[in-house]
């Protein structure tokens, strides 16, 4: 199988075989384009943003490398789900973790999708009238109408949660509209601000508007869910829900450290791929606090658990313990796909100080797999967060779990 990962879909002769640093543990390198943009194109469902999330044909690339339709694929890192929405769109059973909750509120509902006339249903019998909340203030990205229509969304979600009355439909309604808080474009609830995985804080929206010279305008909050829901679902074929939905059966989606999931069982997993947070690059709770609040989720709070990192040694000390969980929970022979982005202006190679962590815990390092694609616009409808100067490159470390 690893033959394959390395060998048998590329050329040979467009390898680039790198006589690393790393030579003297016998670990190659190997560049070249494995995936990019324009292969195959990836399903609608996964049209959620999130901030440092990669591109489905990553975890594609190894799903179908690596695994067979059943096996079971995990992601202790999860973000918006790009591995386990993949996974589950080809017929593979999936578990997924995020400290973060809002993980989970934006990946359990693609798996397990509603009819666009389920989601106009449900949203024709829910009251979005007059609601003002004066100890929230949001007038800075909010027309006061729409302000009220998503406090009153807010209100109806958390009485259905509360009273467990909240289904699939409402679970989707929910990642729905935490998607549509904020953007850049007349398709979000708010007036123009960042983009909508990076939500700035009152005070420089106040100084946004004012640059801008604007002032938030009504928008209808129903018709931007629908009209979201319709393109998410917009080349989702029969079959892709139907194996969505049979993964989601069985899916298992925690929230919780990555060194930490003792619910799941020893040797369950026949592939991880992964994307750790980095060194200090990406605040998710801080971008994420008006996706919080929509959530009754504290994001301080989410801020104080997730792994914020500035030091190469203490990024070290808790990769070490969730590869120690790794090993435990990935089968004998079964593989983990690290990716490691590239960070502090290329200075610092994340992939050669992971692959001593995943030796020191017990697995062997099949090789680094470079995927180098020039730079297309298209990219950033993924939200790939690591393109520079026209190129982007993913690194990824493959271990394998010996017998
Ligand atoms: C690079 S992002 C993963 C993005 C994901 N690959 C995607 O495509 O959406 C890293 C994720 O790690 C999560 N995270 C940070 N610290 C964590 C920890 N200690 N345990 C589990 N997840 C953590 C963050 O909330 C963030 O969602």
């Amino acid at each position: 199988m690893f033959d394959r990962l390395f060998d048998g879909r590329i050329d040979r002769a467009s390898l680039i075989i790198d006589t690393l640093t790393l030579a003297k543990l016998r670990i190659t390198r190997f560049t070249g384009e494995y995936w990019t943009s324009k292969q195959r194109q990836a399903s609608s469902l996964h049209e959620v943003s999130y901030r440092a999330c990669f591109k489905p044909q990553l975890p594609r690339f190894f799903i179908e490398t690596l695994t067979h339709p059943g096996d079971t694929l995990y992601d202790p890192f999860m973000g918006r789900g790009t591995t386990i929405v993949e996974g589950a769109l080809f017929g593979r059973k999936v578990i997924g973790n995020d400290i973060n909750p809002l993980s989970k509120i934006l990946t359990e509902p693609r798996l397990c999708p509603p009819s666009m006339e389920e989601v106009e249903r449900r949203l024709a019998q829910i009251k979005l009238g007059k609601r003002r909340d004066r100890s929230t203030d949001l007038a800075m990205f909010y027309h006061p109408n729409t302000e009220s229509e998503i406090l009153a969304l807010r209100g109806y979600l958390a009485r259905r949660l509360a009273s467990r009355k909240e289904d699939y439909i409402d679970r989707w309604i929910r990642m729905v509209a935490t998607n549509r808080l904020t953007g850049h474009s007349k398709g979000f609830f708010s007036v123009y601000t960042l983009p909508p995985n990076q939500a700035t804080s009152r005070e420089n929206q106040k100084k946004i508007n004012k640059a801008r010279r604007q002032k938030p305008e009504y928008r209808n909050v129903k018709e931007l869910i629908l009209r979201k829901t319709k393109s998410l679902l917009r080349n989702v074929s029969d079959d892709q829900i139907e194996r969505v939905s049979t993964a989601g059966e069985s899916a298992r989606l925690f929230t919780g450290g990555a060194w930490h999931t003792k619910r799941i069982t020893d040797n369950a997993v026949d592939l991880v791929v992964t994307s750790p947070p980095f060194l200090d690059t990406v605040n998710y709770a801080q971008d994420n606090w008006l996706r919080c609040w929509f959530n009754h989720i504290d994001h301080k709070e989410v801020q104080t658990k997730l792994t914020v990192v500035r030091s190469v040694e203490e990024w070290v000390s808790v990769m070490e313990r969730v590869f120690q969980e790794l090993h435990r929970i990935v089968r004998p022979e079964g593989a983990v796909a690290f990716e490691v982005g590239e960070v502090r202006k290329r200075n610092l190679r994340l992939d050669e100080i992971v692959v001593p962590i995943g030796l020191r815990t017990g697995f062997r390092c099949a090789g680094i797999l470079i995927n180098q694609q020039q730079f297309t616009k298209t990219s950033h409808i993924w939200g790939v967060g690591n393109n520079r100067a026209g190129t982007n490159t993913n690194r990824i470390v493959v271990f394998q779990k010996p017998h």
